[in-house]
């Protein structure tokens, strides 16, 4: 069975054959709108959504397949207590592959361990989000017709975006990208993904200032601070106005800089910047549904035998936003990279 927990679960090969097939979608929809025919797609959204959720179900449906699923566990037998694996074993024998979004870290591998069906990550807490990077490179590719040799500039909170983590990881996959990371101290991307970007002998610059940054780049990417994440209210008021990207700011940019935004914007991104030939965030949410056609397709005609051996250790994960300090009967998985270990559900070092 083919997952998709992170892009590091899928070849460049197969990335780059899953934007290209989006881009024929994209032309003719039509030619694969009876392909999923008595397919079934369970969208199990544990955490609130409007694009990714759609996408997936309008994805599903445009292929000619159906839909089930929830947008509020609260609707389910999850508010009688039901757990997490219960919930998916009996979902992944319903559907023929899910798409789940959770607020825990790791939580689309552990559903990985028990579904009878291919699990897609639509984001788990502040760790991953792919198929949003999927909808990245497309948007990417066709204004820049290349995914190598670009200046990107992530602003906003890169310590909880997952969408940031997830595309830094794949750039790198590509050549020659360079990464500029503007951000106060606090909302920093995380050390495990720095080391992951110096371990790749790749290179970054943290910057406070979007002012200072702006002229150097070919894409910014703005991003929401995720309120959600956030200990108190007071921490995220301390935070949350601190980047706007306006019109103003702009007039330092390249005219072929593009601007991207996963969605939703709350403040940081003014609305007269929309006008703006750059602004490509509406674009690219639109090609979200066209990626996921195109993943839903592959993962469902891509068998895999690897047999994956995992590293049990009688150690637990430190990171309290992991699943596995949740949910208590799941299997202590580890990754061993050098003398280090990594947690295999939300990729954090542990210390032994
Ligand atoms: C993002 C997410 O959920 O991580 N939204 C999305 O999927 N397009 C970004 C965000 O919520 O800020």
């Amino acid at each position: 069975m083919k997952h998709l927990i992170d892009l590091d679960d899928f070849s460049l090969n197969e990335i780059n054959s899953i934007i290209d097939k989006a881009t024929e979608i994209k032309k003719n929809p039509h030619e694969f709108s009876d392909i999923m025919h008595g397919k079934i797609i369970g969208t199990l959204f544990y955490e609130p959504s409007t694009r990714t959720q759609m996408s997936f179900q309008t994805a599903m449906l445009k292929l000619g397949g159906q839909v089930i699923g929830f947008n509020n566990p609260q609707n389910s037998s999850v508010a009688k207590g039901e757990n997490f694996k219960d919930t998916i074993k009996i979902i992944g024998g319903y559907a023929d592959i899910i798409a789940i979004r959770h607020p825990l870290e790791g939580a689309a591998k552990a559903a990985s361990l028990f579904a009878n069906c291919p699990i897609i990550n639509a984001g788990d807490g502040s760790h991953l989000h792919p198929t949003q990077t999927l909808t990245d490179l497309l948007t990417i590719a066709e204004q820049k017709n290349t995914l190598n040799g670009l200046t990107m500039g992530f602003c906003g909170d890169l310590k909880y975006g997952r969408t940031v983590h997830s595309l830094v990881k794949t750039m790198l996959k590509y050549k020659n990208n360079k990464f500029i990371f503007i951000s106060t101290k606090e909302l920093k991307i995380p050390n495990y993904i720095k080391n992951i970007i110096i371990s790749s002998g790749n290179s970054f610059e943290e910057i406070f200032s979007l002012k200072d940054a702006i002229d150097n780049l070919d894409i910014l990417y703005m991003t929401r601070i995720q309120k959600e994440r956030f200990k108190s209210i007071q921490d995220y008021n301390l935070q949350k106005d601190i980047f706007k990207l306006t019109t103003d700011k702009l007039k330092n940019a390249s005219p072929n800089m593009i601007i991207l935004h996963p969605l939703p914007r709350v403040d940081e991104i003014d609305i007269s910047v929309d006008d703006d030939p750059r602004a490509l965030y509406f674009k690219q949410a639109s090609n979200g549904v066209f990626v996921r056609m195109s993943l839903i397709l592959h993962i469902l005609s891509t068998k895999t035998d690897e047999n994956v051996e995992n590293l049990t250790l009688n150690e637990s994960c430190n990171n309290k936003s992991c699943i596995t300090n949740h949910e208590k009967y799941l299997p202590h998985y580890f990754k061993k990279d050098n003398n280090s270990y990594f947690c295999e559900y939300c990729s954090r070092e542990i210390k032994l």
